[in-house]
Protein backbone atom coordinates (compact mmCIF):
# COMPACT_ATOMS: atom_id res chain seq x y z
CA UNK A 1 0.00 0.00 0.00
CA UNK A 2 1.82 3.41 -1.13
CA UNK A 3 1.70 5.91 1.26
CA UNK A 4 3.08 10.15 1.34
CA UNK A 5 3.99 12.45 3.66
CA UNK A 6 1.65 15.04 4.19
CA UNK A 7 3.51 18.27 5.64
CA UNK A 8 1.86 21.39 6.80
CA UNK A 9 4.80 24.29 6.27
CA UNK A 10 5.20 27.26 9.08
CA UNK A 11 6.02 25.92 12.16
CA UNK A 12 9.63 27.31 13.14
CA UNK A 13 11.53 23.42 14.46
CA UNK A 14 12.71 23.52 18.32
CA UNK A 15 14.44 20.99 20.47
CA UNK A 16 17.37 18.39 20.60
CA UNK A 17 17.00 15.19 18.31
CA UNK A 18 18.86 12.03 18.34
CA UNK A 19 20.76 11.20 15.47
CA UNK A 20 20.68 7.28 13.95
CA UNK A 21 24.42 5.27 12.73
CA UNK A 22 24.61 6.26 9.31
CA UNK A 23 23.62 3.80 6.61
CA UNK A 24 26.55 4.25 4.18
CA UNK A 25 28.58 2.63 7.14
CA UNK A 26 26.26 0.29 7.68
CA UNK A 27 26.07 -1.44 4.65
CA UNK A 28 29.89 -2.13 4.30
CA UNK A 29 29.88 -3.13 7.92
CA UNK A 30 27.23 -5.62 7.43
CA UNK A 31 29.09 -7.00 4.37
CA UNK A 32 32.42 -7.30 5.96
CA UNK A 33 30.74 -10.07 8.49
CA UNK A 34 31.26 -12.48 4.67
CA UNK A 35 35.27 -12.16 5.25
CA UNK A 36 34.93 -13.92 7.98
CA UNK A 37 33.29 -17.77 9.63
CA UNK A 38 33.12 -16.04 12.85
CA UNK A 39 30.38 -13.57 14.59
CA UNK A 40 30.15 -10.04 13.75
CA UNK A 41 28.28 -7.61 16.06
CA UNK A 42 27.33 -4.38 15.01
CA UNK A 43 25.67 -2.50 18.26
CA UNK A 44 23.28 0.38 16.75
CA UNK A 45 22.18 -0.77 13.16
CA UNK A 46 19.39 1.78 12.05
CA UNK A 47 16.12 0.67 10.84
CA UNK A 48 16.68 1.49 7.06
CA UNK A 49 14.97 -0.65 3.88
CA UNK A 50 18.49 -1.04 2.84
CA UNK A 51 19.72 -2.70 5.80
CA UNK A 52 16.76 -5.10 5.37
CA UNK A 53 18.03 -5.67 2.01
CA UNK A 54 21.48 -5.82 3.08
CA UNK A 55 20.09 -8.50 5.58
CA UNK A 56 18.18 -10.44 2.82
CA UNK A 57 21.19 -10.53 1.02
CA UNK A 58 23.24 -12.21 3.58
CA UNK A 59 21.13 -14.85 4.18
CA UNK A 60 20.95 -15.42 0.90
CA UNK A 61 24.47 -16.24 0.81
CA UNK A 62 24.46 -18.13 3.65
CA UNK A 63 24.45 -16.20 6.72
CA UNK A 64 22.86 -15.63 9.68
CA UNK A 65 21.63 -12.53 11.06
CA UNK A 66 19.59 -12.18 14.78
CA UNK A 67 19.56 -9.71 17.16
CA UNK A 68 20.95 -9.76 20.31
CA UNK A 69 19.54 -9.20 23.52
CA UNK A 70 20.54 -5.37 23.71
CA UNK A 71 19.27 -4.53 20.38
CA UNK A 72 22.98 -5.24 18.80
CA UNK A 73 22.71 -7.25 15.64
CA UNK A 74 24.55 -10.27 15.03
CA UNK A 75 26.20 -11.45 11.49
CA UNK A 76 27.36 -14.84 11.53
CA UNK A 77 28.32 -16.47 8.13
CA UNK A 78 29.98 -19.38 9.30
CA UNK A 79 29.47 -21.07 5.59
CA UNK A 80 28.93 -19.59 2.32
CA UNK A 81 26.72 -21.65 0.76
CA UNK A 82 25.76 -19.43 -2.33
CA UNK A 83 28.76 -17.04 -3.93
CA UNK A 84 25.43 -15.75 -6.25
CA UNK A 85 23.89 -12.08 -5.34
CA UNK A 86 20.85 -11.74 -7.39
CA UNK A 87 19.57 -9.21 -9.20
CA UNK A 88 16.35 -8.97 -7.86
CA UNK A 89 17.97 -7.55 -4.30
CA UNK A 90 21.14 -6.07 -6.38
CA UNK A 91 18.70 -4.04 -8.88
CA UNK A 92 16.90 -2.79 -5.27
CA UNK A 93 20.14 -1.59 -3.99
CA UNK A 94 23.35 -0.86 -5.96
CA UNK A 95 25.07 -1.46 -2.30
CA UNK A 96 24.76 -4.64 -2.91
CA UNK A 97 27.99 -4.30 -4.99
CA UNK A 98 29.54 -4.39 -1.47
CA UNK A 99 29.36 -8.08 -1.35
CA UNK A 100 31.49 -8.86 -4.79
CA UNK A 101 35.32 -7.94 -2.70
CA UNK A 102 34.51 -9.85 0.35
CA UNK A 103 33.17 -13.17 -1.45
CA UNK A 104 35.86 -13.26 -3.72
CA UNK A 105 38.50 -13.25 -0.87
CA UNK A 106 37.10 -15.37 1.40
CA UNK A 107 36.02 -18.19 -1.44
CA UNK A 108 37.60 -17.35 -4.49
CA UNK A 109 34.45 -16.87 -6.20
CA UNK A 110 31.71 -14.12 -6.49
CA UNK A 111 29.10 -13.83 -8.93
CA UNK A 112 27.00 -10.41 -8.49
CA UNK A 113 24.26 -8.62 -10.71
CA UNK A 114 25.64 -5.92 -12.20
CA UNK A 115 24.31 -2.94 -10.89
CA UNK A 116 22.11 -0.55 -13.44
CA UNK A 117 22.23 2.82 -13.66
CA UNK A 118 20.01 4.57 -11.05
CA UNK A 119 18.16 7.95 -11.25
CA UNK A 120 21.23 10.19 -10.22
CA UNK A 121 23.33 8.92 -12.90
CA UNK A 122 24.78 5.74 -14.94
CA UNK A 123 26.81 4.75 -11.75
CA UNK A 124 29.60 2.06 -13.53
CA UNK A 125 31.48 0.11 -11.42
CA UNK A 126 34.82 0.01 -13.61
CA UNK A 127 37.05 1.02 -10.76
CA UNK A 128 36.10 -1.68 -8.59
CA UNK A 129 36.40 -4.73 -11.49
CA UNK A 130 39.92 -2.99 -12.50
CA UNK A 131 40.97 -3.44 -8.90
CA UNK A 132 40.14 -6.88 -8.52
CA UNK A 133 41.84 -7.80 -11.68
CA UNK A 134 44.98 -5.92 -10.45
CA UNK A 135 44.72 -8.35 -7.37
CA UNK A 136 44.88 -10.77 -9.63
CA UNK A 137 41.08 -12.64 -10.23
CA UNK A 138 39.70 -12.97 -13.50
CA UNK A 139 36.74 -11.30 -14.35
CA UNK A 140 33.75 -11.77 -16.67
CA UNK A 141 30.44 -9.81 -17.61
CA UNK A 142 28.44 -12.20 -18.73
CA UNK A 143 24.42 -12.13 -18.93
CA UNK A 144 24.18 -8.91 -16.86
CA UNK A 145 26.27 -10.93 -14.31
CA UNK A 146 30.07 -9.97 -12.91
CA UNK A 147 31.62 -12.99 -12.34
CA UNK A 148 35.10 -12.95 -10.25
CA UNK A 149 37.70 -15.85 -9.43
CA UNK A 150 40.95 -16.10 -7.87
CA UNK A 151 42.24 -19.48 -6.31
CA UNK A 152 43.93 -16.60 -3.66
CA UNK A 153 44.09 -12.49 -4.57
CA UNK A 154 47.60 -11.50 -4.57
CA UNK A 155 48.76 -8.27 -2.87
CA UNK A 156 48.71 -5.00 -5.94
CA UNK A 157 49.20 -1.13 -6.52
CA UNK A 158 46.01 -0.12 -7.32
CA UNK A 159 45.23 4.24 -7.72
CA UNK A 160 41.76 4.28 -9.04
CA UNK A 161 40.89 6.74 -11.91
CA UNK A 162 38.61 8.37 -9.43
CA UNK A 163 37.67 8.84 -6.00
CA UNK A 164 35.16 6.06 -5.48
CA UNK A 165 33.89 5.15 -2.03
CA UNK A 166 32.30 1.73 -2.42
CA UNK A 167 35.10 0.84 -4.92
CA UNK A 168 37.55 1.76 -2.04
CA UNK A 169 35.63 -0.18 0.43
CA UNK A 170 35.40 -3.53 -1.72
CA UNK A 171 39.15 -3.51 -2.54
CA UNK A 172 39.76 -3.07 1.04
CA UNK A 173 37.78 -5.97 2.54
CA UNK A 174 39.30 -7.96 -1.01
CA UNK A 175 43.03 -6.69 -0.19
CA UNK A 176 42.75 -7.89 3.58
CA UNK A 177 42.83 -11.57 2.77
CA UNK A 178 45.20 -11.05 0.23
CA UNK A 179 48.58 -12.63 0.13
CA UNK A 180 51.39 -9.97 0.73
CA UNK A 181 50.20 -5.92 0.81
CA UNK A 182 47.95 -3.59 -1.11
CA UNK A 183 48.41 -0.20 -1.52
CA UNK A 184 45.50 1.87 -2.86
CA UNK A 185 46.16 5.46 -4.06
CA UNK A 186 43.45 7.77 -4.22
CA UNK A 187 41.39 6.34 -2.20
CA UNK A 188 38.13 7.27 -1.58
CA UNK A 189 38.44 9.32 2.40
CA UNK A 190 34.75 9.24 3.88
CA UNK A 191 34.46 8.95 7.08
CA UNK A 192 32.42 5.93 5.93
CA UNK A 193 35.52 4.61 4.42
CA UNK A 194 37.75 4.63 8.14
CA UNK A 195 35.05 3.36 9.77
CA UNK A 196 35.03 0.32 7.45
CA UNK A 197 38.51 0.00 7.84
CA UNK A 198 38.23 0.71 11.72
CA UNK A 199 36.09 -2.51 11.55
CA UNK A 200 38.24 -4.51 9.68
CA UNK A 201 41.39 -4.14 12.18
CA UNK A 202 39.12 -5.28 14.84
CA UNK A 203 38.58 -8.50 12.93
CA UNK A 204 42.64 -9.22 12.72
CA UNK A 205 43.44 -6.92 9.21
CA UNK A 206 46.01 -4.86 8.92
CA UNK A 207 45.34 -1.56 7.15
CA UNK A 208 47.40 1.77 7.71
CA UNK A 209 46.38 5.34 6.14
CA UNK A 210 42.60 4.87 6.74
CA UNK A 211 40.95 8.18 5.96
CA UNK A 212 43.78 9.54 3.58
CA UNK A 213 44.04 9.22 -0.32
CA UNK A 214 47.15 6.42 0.49
CA UNK A 215 45.75 3.07 2.29
CA UNK A 216 48.39 0.23 2.64
CA UNK A 217 47.06 -3.04 3.52
CA UNK A 218 48.60 -6.18 4.75
CA UNK A 219 46.74 -9.49 3.38
CA UNK A 220 46.27 -12.13 6.65
CA UNK A 221 45.11 -15.36 6.21
CA UNK A 222 41.76 -15.31 8.35
CA UNK A 223 40.12 -12.74 10.32
CA UNK A 224 37.93 -13.28 12.90
CA UNK A 225 34.68 -11.84 14.97
CA UNK A 226 34.42 -8.63 16.21
CA UNK A 227 32.43 -6.22 17.97
CA UNK A 228 31.77 -2.81 16.52
CA UNK A 229 29.94 0.23 16.74
CA UNK A 230 28.98 2.34 13.58
CA UNK A 231 29.53 5.86 13.26
CA UNK A 232 26.61 8.43 13.61
CA UNK A 233 24.96 9.74 10.45
CA UNK A 234 26.76 12.72 8.96
CA UNK A 235 23.53 13.56 6.34
CA UNK A 236 21.09 12.65 8.37
CA UNK A 237 22.66 14.86 11.32
CA UNK A 238 23.06 17.77 8.17
CA UNK A 239 19.08 17.21 7.14
CA UNK A 240 18.35 17.81 10.43
CA UNK A 241 20.20 20.79 10.72
CA UNK A 242 18.68 22.16 7.35
CA UNK A 243 15.60 21.52 8.78
CA UNK A 244 16.31 24.49 12.13
CA UNK A 245 17.92 26.82 9.09
CA UNK A 246 14.96 26.34 6.41
CA UNK A 247 12.34 26.76 9.13
CA UNK A 248 14.09 29.56 11.28
CA UNK A 249 13.90 27.47 14.28
CA UNK A 250 16.44 25.83 16.37
CA UNK A 251 17.35 22.45 16.53
CA UNK A 252 20.19 20.70 18.19
CA UNK A 253 21.14 17.15 17.04
CA UNK A 254 22.05 15.00 19.39
CA UNK A 255 25.03 11.73 19.05
CA UNK A 256 26.70 13.50 16.13
CA UNK A 257 30.52 13.39 15.25
CA UNK A 258 31.38 17.22 13.99
CA UNK A 259 34.58 16.47 12.92
CA UNK A 260 32.72 14.62 10.29
CA UNK A 261 30.86 17.78 9.29
CA UNK A 262 32.96 20.69 8.55
CA UNK A 263 32.45 21.41 5.06
CA UNK A 264 28.55 21.49 5.49
CA UNK A 265 28.86 23.00 8.91
CA UNK A 266 30.25 25.96 7.14
CA UNK A 267 28.04 26.30 4.76
CA UNK A 268 25.08 26.58 6.90
CA UNK A 269 26.57 29.47 8.51
CA UNK A 270 27.21 31.07 5.17
CA UNK A 271 23.52 31.06 4.70
CA UNK A 272 23.36 32.61 8.01
CA UNK A 273 22.34 30.16 10.41
CA UNK A 274 24.25 30.37 14.02
CA UNK A 275 26.22 26.81 14.56
CA UNK A 276 27.17 25.69 18.04
CA UNK A 277 29.20 22.86 18.75
CA UNK A 278 29.72 21.21 21.72
CA UNK A 279 30.87 17.46 22.00
CA UNK A 280 28.28 15.39 19.88
CA UNK A 281 25.87 18.24 20.08
CA UNK A 282 25.68 20.86 16.88
CA UNK A 283 22.88 23.42 17.31
CA UNK A 284 21.77 25.68 14.55
CA UNK A 285 19.99 28.41 15.07
CA UNK A 286 18.06 28.98 11.96
CA UNK A 287 18.31 32.76 10.33
CA UNK A 288 15.01 35.06 9.41
CA UNK A 289 16.00 34.29 6.02
CA UNK A 290 18.71 32.45 4.10
CA UNK A 291 21.55 34.20 2.80
CA UNK A 292 22.26 33.12 -0.81
CA UNK A 293 25.61 31.26 -1.45
CA UNK A 294 27.94 29.23 -3.71
CA UNK A 295 27.62 25.17 -3.41
CA UNK A 296 30.37 22.42 -5.13
CA UNK A 297 30.17 18.74 -4.38
CA UNK A 298 33.20 17.22 -4.01
CA UNK A 299 34.47 14.04 -1.80
CA UNK A 300 35.32 14.03 1.36
CA UNK A 301 36.03 16.72 3.07
CA UNK A 302 34.57 18.33 0.46
CA UNK A 303 31.21 19.55 0.84
CA UNK A 304 29.08 16.13 0.02
CA UNK A 305 26.96 15.31 -2.95
CA UNK A 306 24.14 13.62 -0.03
CA UNK A 307 23.88 17.21 1.30
CA UNK A 308 23.52 19.02 -1.98
CA UNK A 309 19.41 18.66 -2.78
CA UNK A 310 18.48 19.75 0.75
CA UNK A 311 20.82 22.79 0.64
CA UNK A 312 18.92 23.23 -2.73
CA UNK A 313 15.49 23.44 -1.06
CA UNK A 314 16.98 26.39 1.70
CA UNK A 315 18.80 28.17 -1.01
CA UNK A 316 15.61 28.11 -3.18
CA UNK A 317 14.04 30.84 -0.63
CA UNK A 318 17.75 32.78 0.30
CA UNK A 319 17.88 36.37 -0.33
CA UNK A 320 19.89 36.14 -3.76
CA UNK A 321 21.02 33.85 -6.38
CA UNK A 322 23.38 30.68 -5.66
CA UNK A 323 24.86 28.68 -7.81
CA UNK A 324 25.04 24.72 -6.84
CA UNK A 325 27.81 22.66 -9.28
CA UNK A 326 27.26 18.95 -8.95
CA UNK A 327 30.24 17.17 -9.68
CA UNK A 328 30.18 13.61 -8.67
CA UNK A 329 27.18 12.48 -10.09
CA UNK A 330 26.07 13.64 -13.35
CA UNK A 331 22.03 13.54 -13.11
CA UNK A 332 21.49 15.42 -9.72
CA UNK A 333 18.93 17.35 -9.90
CA UNK A 334 15.88 15.80 -10.39
CA UNK A 335 14.24 17.34 -7.23
CA UNK A 336 14.71 21.21 -8.65
CA UNK A 337 11.92 20.38 -11.30
CA UNK A 338 9.54 19.00 -8.29
CA UNK A 339 11.09 22.29 -5.95
CA UNK A 340 10.23 24.58 -8.91
CA UNK A 341 6.39 23.18 -8.39
CA UNK A 342 6.48 24.26 -5.08
CA UNK A 343 7.38 27.86 -6.93
CA UNK A 344 11.30 28.05 -6.85
CA UNK A 345 13.06 29.32 -9.76
CA UNK A 346 15.72 26.92 -10.45
CA UNK A 347 17.82 26.82 -13.64
CA UNK A 348 19.41 23.73 -14.13
CA UNK A 349 21.70 22.41 -16.99
CA UNK A 350 24.09 19.75 -17.15
CA UNK A 351 26.25 20.04 -13.76
CA UNK A 352 25.13 23.76 -12.66
CA UNK A 353 21.44 24.91 -10.79
CA UNK A 354 21.68 28.48 -10.89
CA UNK A 355 18.76 29.17 -8.07
CA UNK A 356 17.30 32.63 -7.74
CA UNK A 357 15.39 32.52 -4.08
CA UNK A 358 12.08 33.46 -3.65
CA UNK A 359 10.21 34.75 -0.66
CA UNK A 360 7.89 31.97 0.01
CA UNK A 361 7.04 28.14 -1.49
CA UNK A 362 3.55 27.07 -2.04
CA UNK A 363 2.68 23.19 -0.65
CA UNK A 364 2.12 21.25 -3.30
CA UNK A 365 1.79 17.61 -4.65
CA UNK A 366 5.60 16.29 -5.65
CA UNK A 367 6.73 13.02 -5.94
CA UNK A 368 10.35 11.85 -5.08
CA UNK A 369 12.76 10.62 -7.03
CA UNK A 370 15.72 9.37 -4.85
CA UNK A 371 16.62 9.00 -1.45
CA UNK A 372 18.18 13.23 -1.08
CA UNK A 373 15.67 14.32 -3.48
CA UNK A 374 12.56 13.30 -1.19
CA UNK A 375 14.79 14.87 1.82
CA UNK A 376 14.79 18.19 -0.27
CA UNK A 377 11.26 17.89 -0.70
CA UNK A 378 10.43 17.57 2.81
CA UNK A 379 12.48 20.31 4.03
CA UNK A 380 10.52 22.69 0.95
CA UNK A 381 7.08 21.40 2.70
CA UNK A 382 8.26 22.17 6.15
CA UNK A 383 8.89 25.99 5.05
CA UNK A 384 5.95 26.27 2.80
CA UNK A 385 2.70 28.39 3.13
CA UNK A 386 -0.24 25.28 2.98
CA UNK A 387 -0.06 21.79 2.41
CA UNK A 388 2.17 19.67 0.72
CA UNK A 389 1.86 16.02 0.00
CA UNK A 390 5.00 14.16 -1.09
CA UNK A 391 4.46 10.25 -3.19
CA UNK A 392 7.01 7.73 -3.38
CA UNK A 393 8.44 7.93 0.01
CA UNK A 394 10.13 4.48 -0.04
CA UNK A 395 12.75 6.57 -1.28
CA UNK A 396 12.94 8.44 1.72
CA UNK A 397 12.96 4.98 3.61
CA UNK A 398 15.95 3.61 2.51
CA UNK A 399 18.23 6.20 4.09
CA UNK A 400 16.49 7.86 6.70
CA UNK A 401 15.09 6.25 10.11
CA UNK A 402 11.68 7.40 11.19
CA UNK A 403 12.52 11.04 9.52
CA UNK A 404 8.98 12.33 10.16
CA UNK A 405 9.11 10.91 13.92
CA UNK A 406 12.03 12.76 14.52
CA UNK A 407 10.41 15.72 12.62
CA UNK A 408 7.41 15.54 14.92
CA UNK A 409 9.24 15.87 17.91
CA UNK A 410 10.56 19.08 16.63
CA UNK A 411 7.01 20.85 16.29
CA UNK A 412 6.68 19.74 12.34
CA UNK A 413 3.15 19.35 11.23
CA UNK A 414 4.36 16.14 8.98
CA UNK A 415 2.02 12.70 9.05
CA UNK A 416 2.12 9.63 6.93
CA UNK A 417 -0.92 8.62 4.96
CA UNK A 418 -1.92 5.66 3.30
C1 LIG B 1 28.63 6.25 -2.21
O1 LIG B 1 28.17 5.77 -3.46
C2 LIG B 1 27.38 6.49 -1.36
N1 LIG B 1 26.65 5.24 -1.22
C3 LIG B 1 26.50 7.54 -2.04
O2 LIG B 1 25.39 7.82 -1.19
C4 LIG B 1 27.29 8.81 -2.22
O3 LIG B 1 26.53 9.74 -2.95
C5 LIG B 1 28.59 8.53 -3.00
O4 LIG B 1 29.34 7.49 -2.35
C6 LIG B 1 29.48 9.74 -3.10
O5 LIG B 1 29.78 10.25 -1.85
C7 LIG B 1 27.09 4.34 -0.30
O6 LIG B 1 28.07 4.51 0.39
C8 LIG B 1 26.29 3.09 -0.17
P1 LIG B 1 31.21 6.59 -5.82
P2 LIG B 1 29.19 5.12 -4.51
O7 LIG B 1 31.68 5.26 -6.28
O8 LIG B 1 30.29 4.48 -3.80
C9 LIG B 1 31.79 7.22 -10.53
C10 LIG B 1 23.14 8.20 -0.61
O9 LIG B 1 22.36 9.13 -0.92
N2 LIG B 1 32.32 5.84 -10.55
O10 LIG B 1 32.05 7.31 -4.85
O11 LIG B 1 28.39 4.33 -5.47
C11 LIG B 1 30.32 7.28 -10.14
O12 LIG B 1 29.49 7.05 -11.23
C12 LIG B 1 24.06 7.58 -1.67
O13 LIG B 1 23.24 7.74 0.54
C13 LIG B 1 32.80 5.31 -11.73
O14 LIG B 1 32.76 5.97 -12.79
O15 LIG B 1 29.73 6.43 -5.24
C14 LIG B 1 30.21 8.68 -9.57
O16 LIG B 1 30.03 9.58 -10.61
C15 LIG B 1 23.76 8.06 -3.05
N3 LIG B 1 33.29 4.05 -11.72
C16 LIG B 1 31.57 8.87 -8.90
O17 LIG B 1 32.45 7.94 -9.49
C17 LIG B 1 33.35 3.29 -10.57
O18 LIG B 1 33.80 2.15 -10.62
C18 LIG B 1 31.57 8.65 -7.39
O19 LIG B 1 30.91 7.47 -7.12
C19 LIG B 1 32.88 3.85 -9.38
C20 LIG B 1 32.37 5.13 -9.38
Amino acid sequence: MATKLVVQGGAPLRGDVAVSAAKNAALPALCAALLTAEPVVLENVPALADVDTTRSLLEQLGGVVSADADGSTRVHVAQVTSNEAPYELVSTMRASVLVLGPLLARTGLAKVALPGGCAIGVRPIDQHLKGFQKLGAEVFIRNGYVEARASRLKGARITTDLVTVTGTENLMMAAALAEGTTVIENAAREPEVTDLARLLSAMGARIEGAGTERLEIEGVSELGGARHRVIPDRIEAGTLLVAAAITGGDVTVVGAEPRHMSAMLSKLEECGAVVTVSGDRIRCQGPARPRATDIITSPFPGFPTDMQAQFMAMLGLADGISKITETIFENRFMHAAELSRMGARIDAEGSIAMVRGVRYYQGAPVMATDLRASASLVLAGLAARGTTEISRVYHLDRGYERLEVKLRSLGANIDRVK
